[in-house]
């Protein structure tokens, strides 16, 4: 394959961003691209994309008070309530966006990456009512601690590819998935998960996942009268507070992204790739990465599958340097503490994911993050039901610690 790079002006976030791709993708990026800015707005496909949103997915989703949990942890807490989409994450909304323009751009196939499983399960749903043959690139460890997501995507009729090589978690997903593109890009559309990779990938993503921000945004002022004081979500690649954030563009409110702090930032067992990475190049954008000393792309690693990946996406990475946002870290404990308040609060037991955004809020009176009595926006990106079965083979008997 010739690996020549390149890098339009257009679809840059500051200085990251960016189109770095094999010349074999230079074609079905720029029919993407295209069909961005002159399909995805029309009335025609914004009426399509609304109705399959409502009648098959159940937006909107709801948002939720938390009374229980706001009075022990001292803010106003609410949860918008994307663990209740049809799949159980955020990432339908993305895939239902990209399955609907890749039929409108005569593609049969769908290749699609996952970390989680939770955007597999989404493509693999999306492609079978819309009639496309499906396969979803998985790193192997990945497959083992997700194994009823992949069980579902296969039941929805997708191949699932374990992929072995490196860390065999989602960066390794990725590249295979790019690959397997390369060869394929006349009758496949790949399906990105997140706000990473090569334009238009971010903005597309971001595009279709701003439904959770403008929808919440409605419920807010409908459910308190007044716009949040902070927004929370957890960013492994951006996708969900990117959605999120974009819904308050212009609005006097705190954006605050939570990383994965894996087993902590002093070990070498973390995500956070904001937090400890540097500008590089990864999977076709240039953004913060995981790095290093010699530069090579280092293995991230968090509790939760979908938050263990060495880059973030480039709009990330440009709020971070331009404080368009800010980003802080939680790690596996306070996640898993925040896990079962949560659910024994309030009966809603979030992904692992989602968790890492309530574990900050539990601890932001405490260490002066967030003024006492503070309304405070939570995405609550996804349901912890795919984490269950770690959970408990794992972490349940380690003791009460809320
Ligand atoms: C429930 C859930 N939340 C969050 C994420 C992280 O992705 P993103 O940062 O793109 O929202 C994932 C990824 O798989 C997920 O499944």
């Amino acid at each position: 394959m010739k690996e020549s790079v390149f890098q339009p002006i257009l679809g840059a976030f500051g200085e990251f961003g960016g189109r770095y791709a094999s010349e074999l993708l230079h074609r079905p990026l720029a029919e993407l691209a295209r069909a961005r800015k002159e399909i995805l707005p029309t009335p025609d496909f914004q009426a399509e994309l609304q109705a399959e949103l409502r009648r098959w997915a159940g937006r909107p989703t709801p948002l939720t008070y938390c009374s229980r949990f706001s009075r022990d942890i001292q803010l106003e807490v609410y949860l918008k309530r994307e663990d209740l989409l049809h799949g159980g994450a955020h990432k339908t909304n993305n895939a239902v966006g990209q399955a609907l323009l890749a039929r409108r751009l005569g593609k049969q196939r769908l290749i699609a990456e996952t970390g989680a499983g939770q955007h597999g399960v989404a493509c693999a749903m999306a492609g079978a009512r819309y009639g496309f043959d499906t396969t979803i690139y998985m790193g192997a460890v990945d497959v083992e601690r997700q194994r009823p997501n992949v069980r579902l995507m296969e039941l929805c009729g997708a191949k699932v590819r374990a992929v072995t090589e490196g860390a065999a978690t989602l960066k390794e997903a990725i590249n295979a998935a790019l690959r397997a593109w390369t060869e394929e890009a006349t009758v496949a559309h790949y399906l990105l998960g997140s706000v990473c990779g090569p334009d238009p990938f971010p903005s597309l993503v971001a595009d279709l996942q701003s439904v959770i921000g403008r929808e919440a945004r409605h419920q807010m002022l409908e459910a308190a009268g007044d716009l949040p004081d902070a927004l929370v979500a957890c960013v492994g690649g951006g996708s969900n507070a990117a959605g999120l954030f974009r819904g308050f563009a212009g609005d006097p409110v705190r954006r605050i992204g939570v990383e994965a702090a894996g087993e902590g930032l002093h070990t070498r067992r973390h995500g956070a790739t904001l937090a400890r990475g540097r500008p590089g190049l990864l999977h076709g954008a240039r953004t913060y990465v995981l790095q290093d000393e010699d530069g090579q792309t280092r293995d991230a690693y968090s509790l939760a599958a979908g938050l263990d990946y060495p880059g973030v996406g480039p709009e990330h990475a440009h709020w971070h340097e331009t404080h368009g946002a800010q980003y802080v870290v939680a790690d596996d404990e306070e996640a898993l503490a925040a896990f079962e308040h949560l659910s024994r609060r309030e009966g809603i037991v979030p992904a692992f994911e989602s968790a890492h955004a309530l574990a900050f809020c539990r601890r932001a009176v405490r260490e002066g993050s967030l003024p006492r009595g503070a309304r405070v926006l939570v995405n609550l990106s996804g349901s912890g039901r795919k984490d269950l079965p770690t959970y408990f083979a794992r972490y349940a008997d380690r003791g009460d610690h809320l």
